[in-house]
């Protein structure tokens, strides 16, 4: 992993996803660089992968972390009978519920990962695709990713691991076992590579046993 020496301010953090909210298209959620066609065959891919893993799971329940415009939530919606989506941006939560307007099973949260209440029982799955990537500090990662295993038996993951285009200072390049070392009772069940114009992501299904 690197190491960062001087990170944005929170502040800044959350002007730069209001920023980013206001953008057009997918270029709210994905690199703005990239050909509108990539970035749309991108996301075919990755709806493709994330219903692959929740097929695996067979969910009930789904809490999606950082849903951004909703550009996966109504694959997740597709695939559990009530789904929770969580962003910390206020204007992506207004359009991931325009996106989801006639799925009543989706409630939205206005929340920061690292705030997420306990949710007893567990979620039977979290699907969480480029964000942490975005939570920048080390201390706070560690946080989210107790809130994640407090909150969900099990975790769909797809974060950045290699970046052809260096990464601006919003995001962050770690590998997978740098997420596995702070998930609280992770245990890896499948991972596959997801590739974007030259960037590569992994993908990954992730059971979570209860660390409590
Ligand atoms: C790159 S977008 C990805 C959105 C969505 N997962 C997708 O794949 O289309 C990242 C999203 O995560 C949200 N986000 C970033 N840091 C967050 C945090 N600490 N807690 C909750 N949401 C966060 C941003 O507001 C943004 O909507």
């Amino acid at each position: 992993m690197d190491t960062l020496t001087h990170l944005p301010a929170a502040e800044d953090i959350a002007a730069e996803w209001d920023r980013r909210a206001a953008r057009p298209g997918l270029t709210r959620v994905m690199r703005a660089s990239q050909p509108t066609e990539l970035a749309e065959e991108t996301t075919a891919r990755t709806r493709g992968l994330v219903a692959d893993y929740l097929r695996a799971v067979a969910p009930a329940t789904a809490l999606e972390i950082g849903c951004g415009m909703g550009r996966l939530t109504p694959t997740i919606a597709a695939h559990a009978r009530d789904v929770l989506a969580v962003d910390m941006t206020a204007r992506m939560v207004e359009l991931a519920r325009a996106a989801c307007a006639d799925l009543p099973h989706v409630r939205f949260l206005h929340a920061k990962v690292q705030d997420l209440p306990r949710h007893a029982p567990r979620f039977d799955v979290a699907v969480c695709v480029w964000v942490l990537m975005h939570v920048l500090d080390d201390a706070e990662l560690a946080t989210a990713c107790q809130a994640i295993a407090a909150a969900s038996r099990h975790l769909v993951l797809v974060e950045y691991e290699h970046a052809e285009i260096p990464v601006g200072k919003y995001s962050r390049l770690r590998q997978l076992d740098d997420y596995l070392a702070v998930l609280p009772g992770a245990r890896l069940l499948e991972r596959r590579d997801l590739h974007y114009g030259g960037d590569r992501s992994f993908a990954a299904l992730i059971a979570l046993e209860d660390a409590r």
